[in-house]
Order: structure tokens, then C-alpha cells, then sequence
């Protein structure tokens, strides 16, 4: 058996990638999601990989989902903080809610996943970190305040995580995806997805399996010295 890896929100969409990816690596994954039931078992039943429910949102929940995984599976060597949710709106519309949701997703959720699971990567001298940022977060995007913040957010943490890490052997990195052809994008009004397109020098939209890959290397032995980085993958759509 292969270092066990937790992938959030990992049974969909560019997780489920992920996650499969990894798998393939030889290494012994566990998924975690946060509500949607049938997807879980239909993802675990089409790839074998176990799926755990928790939500990244809550602390307590974070550290007993990652300590039934390593009750399971054994300690959780690489940890892919992928879950995140969008709560689209022009500021001028933007409720407190919808706000603070992606804040407790997508930035504070990061947090959640990471900060039990580090303890035991120090004591271990090794680790490998991957948060999945975006493209929005490197550039900002009309309508996601709250999601190009959280995404810029998580630069910073994995920046400082990786001063953190290194002489523990940790490595701490980002992938910022592009536009991916997943359920999140899919779910943007045809006509505004389609002028997003036509802004994408690639002409398309990215693939999942485009951005797991890039997971794959991250926390492969061989990317041992690259830490703090941020790979972009976006198609040619911006560069950071
Ligand atoms: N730049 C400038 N103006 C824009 C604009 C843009 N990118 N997008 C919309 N507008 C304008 C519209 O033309 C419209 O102007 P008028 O009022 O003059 O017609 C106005 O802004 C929008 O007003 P609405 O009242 O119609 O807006 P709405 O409340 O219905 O919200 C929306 C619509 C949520 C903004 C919708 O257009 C949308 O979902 N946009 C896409 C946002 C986006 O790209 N999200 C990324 C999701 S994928 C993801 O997040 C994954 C990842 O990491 C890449």
C-alpha cells in the first residue's frame, strides 16, 4: 500500500480527478464530500476508492474525518485541500451570506484540512500539501468577490505554510485551474460561459484530469524542492 492521500471534495468533479489520478500513482486515497450521497457511492462503486462525509466548513468535523481516515487507511502523508463552492453575485448584490459561505468553504475550510493532519507530517518528517486555488484568485473575477478573495486567500496560506514545512520535510503548493469542464463552470449562464471561452487563448475549456496531473507530480518525491509554487493552468488565459 501506497502513503495514504485525503482529497476534499473528491468525489466530484476536478477532486474526483484527483483522486483517481492518485490512485493510479499507487498511492491509497480517501474522499471526502460534503452532502452529495448518491455521487459518493456511485464514485466509490466506478473506482474503489472510499468515500468519507464531512464538511470542510467545520473544525471538529475536519478532525474526526481525519482521524477515521487514518484509523482506516493509516496516517495521511498528502492531503489535496480541493473542496470549494461559489456563491456568484455583483458586490452591489452580494449578500453577507452568500459572503461568508465561500469564506467558511473555501479559506477557512483549507484551515480545517490541513491544521490536524500537520501535526503528524512534522512528526514524520514528510508531507505534501496542494490546495486548488483558481485562476479568479490570481486575477479577480466580476461577480466572485467572495470566491477570488478566499482563492487569493489560499495563495498566501500555502506561501506560508511552505516556510513552515520545509525544514520538516513538508511541502506546501497551489494549482490554479483555469476554467474546467465541470459541473461548478457548467453550472455559469451559457451565453457568459461562451464569452469566457472566446477569452481563452486554448479555445476550450480544461479537462480534470489536465489539473490531477499536476497534483500528481506536486506530491510526487520527485517535487521535493518545489514548495511554495503555484502551477497555473488556465489555457493560456492569464499569467500570474
Ligand atoms: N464584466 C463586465 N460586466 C459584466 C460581466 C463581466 N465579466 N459579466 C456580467 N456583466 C454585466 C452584465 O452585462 C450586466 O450588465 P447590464 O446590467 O448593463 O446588462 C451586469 O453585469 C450583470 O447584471 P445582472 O443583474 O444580470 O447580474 P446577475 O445578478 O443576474 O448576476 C452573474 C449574473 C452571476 C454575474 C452571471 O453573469 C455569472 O454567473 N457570471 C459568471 C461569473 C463567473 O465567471 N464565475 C466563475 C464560475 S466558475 C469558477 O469559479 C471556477 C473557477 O475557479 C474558474
Amino acid at each position: 500500500m501506497g502513503r495514504v492521500a485525503l482529497v476534499t471534495g473528491g468525489s466530484r468533479g476536478i477532486g474526483a480527478a484527483i483522486a483517481v489520478a492518485l490512485k493510479d500513482a499507487g498511492y491509497t486515497v480517501a474522499a471526502n464530500y460534503a452532502g452529495n450521497d448518491a455521487a459518493a457511492e456511485k464514485f466509490t462503486a466506478e473506482t474503489g476508492i472510499k468515500t468519507y462525509k464531512w464538511s470542510v466548513a467545520d473544525y471538529e468535523a475536519c478532525k474526526a474525518g481525519a482521524a477515521k481516515v487514518e484509523a482506516d487507511l493509516g496516517p495521511i502523508d498528502i492531503v489535496i485541500a480541493n473542496a470549494g463552492i461559489t456563491r456568484d453575485a455583483p458586490f452591489h448584490k452580494m449578500t453577507p451570506q452568500q459572503w461568508q459561505e465561500v469564506i467558511d468553504t473555501n479559506l477557512t475550510g483549507v484551515f480545517n484540512t490541513i491544521h490536524p493532519i500537520w501535526p503528524g507530517m512534522r512528526e514524520r518528517k514528510f508531507g505534501r500539501v496542494v490546495v486548488i486555488s483558481s485562476v479568479n484568485g490570481q486575477k479577480g473575477q466580476f461577480a466572485q468577490v467572495n470566491y477570488a478573495a478566499t482563492k487569493a486567500g489560499d495563495l498566501g496560506m500555502i506561501k506560508s505554510l511552505a516556510q513552515e514545512g520545509a525544514r520538516a520535510g513538508i511541502t506546501a503548493n497551489a494549482v490554479c485551474p483555469g476554467y474546467i469542464a465541470t459541473e461548478m463552470v457548467m453550472a455559469v449562464p451559457e451565453k457568459v460561459r461562451e464569452s469566457i471561452i472566446a477569452q481563452i487563448p486554448a479555445g476550450r475549456l480544461g479537462e480534470p484530469e489536465e489539473i490531477a496531473r499536476c497534483v500528481a507530480f506536486l506530491v510526487s518525491d520527485d517535487a521535493g524542492f518545489i514548495n511554495g509554487s503555484t502551477i497555473s493552468a488556465n489555457g493560456a488565459q492569464f499569467f500570474a
